[in-house]
């Protein structure tokens, strides 16, 4: 495991812009696996900015997004498809066949949850895989429970990320109830991982996370088993480490 401590929410979006542009340069063709949420907000800013300066090509870039709302359509202001348009997908040269994001409205969920896995598969797998860190200690959806889940899957979101994800939306009532999410074995198997983290709210969690066991009750606490996985946090989100 690497860390990499920022002294703030700047530094640490343009340290892990960072990681992800050399991911790019070194291999213009790759699978990334991208996060939604607020935390990766700065590093698609970042990323916008060098390819507006010609230092990034997303031509060739492949992207694979964790996780959607069950029933949200795209054009959807609180979707994760929307989002990724609006923070990413419209202001750099990536081709749209080379965006995939989980089908939220189609009917045929689990036939969705399938072909997603198997596309990514079709691709060679993941190159680089971005991810955020719930506040219960969740990745993509994949919210604490009793086992670690293998493979892209529909879940029901528990109380604790309704109220967390409920800033996004008019009020509470209003978040959907369900997420299709790539499993921890689909986000395991990448070759690399790239967390990043900021904030003194998720100080602990960080730390049960990293240092505590290794348990479904916080999902984040596989990534030790990672054999690349690098933390990027700012010192709030690193003060009990
Ligand atoms: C959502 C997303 C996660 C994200 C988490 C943290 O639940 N499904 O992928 O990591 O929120 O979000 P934030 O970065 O806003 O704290």
């Amino acid at each position: 495991m690497k860390i990499y401590r920022a002294h703030d929410y700047n530094d640490m979006s343009r340290k892990a812009a960072n990681i992800i542009s050399a991911q790019i340069i070194i291999k213009p063709n790759c699978v990334l696996g991208l996060a939604t949420g607020s935390t990766p907000l700065g590093i698609y800013a970042q990323l916008v900015e060098w390819y507006k300066k010609d230092d990034l090509d997303f031509s060739r870039v492949k992207t694979f997004n964790l996780d959607e709302y069950v029933g949200l359509p795209e054009d959807n202001p609180q979707s994760y498809h929307y989002f990724m348009n609006e923070n990413l997908f419209s202001k750099v040269n990536i081709e749209r066949n080379n965006v995939h994001v989980p089908e939220g409205t189609n009917e045929d969920i689990e036939g969705e949850c399938l072909s997603y896995e198997r596309a990514i598969d079709a691709l060679g797998g993941i190159d680089m895989q971005l991810l955020g860190l719930g506040p219960n200690g969740h990745i993509g959806f994949n919210e604490p429970g009793n086992c670690f889940t293998r493979k892209t899957h529909i879940v029901d979101l528990s109380e604790s990320t309704i109220e967390a994800n409920k800033r996004f939306f008019e009020d509470a009532s209003m978040v959907p109830r369900q997420a299709i999410t790539m499993g921890i074995g689909t986000i395991m198997k990448a070759r690399k991982i790239l967390m990043v983290v900021d904030g003194a709210k998720k100080a602990e969690v960080l730390m049960k996370a990293l240092t505590g066991e290794v348990t479904p009750e916080v999902p984040a606490s596989i990534l030790q088993l990672h054999p690349d996985f690098t933390l990027v946090a700012d010192d709030e989100a690193l003060k009990y480490m």
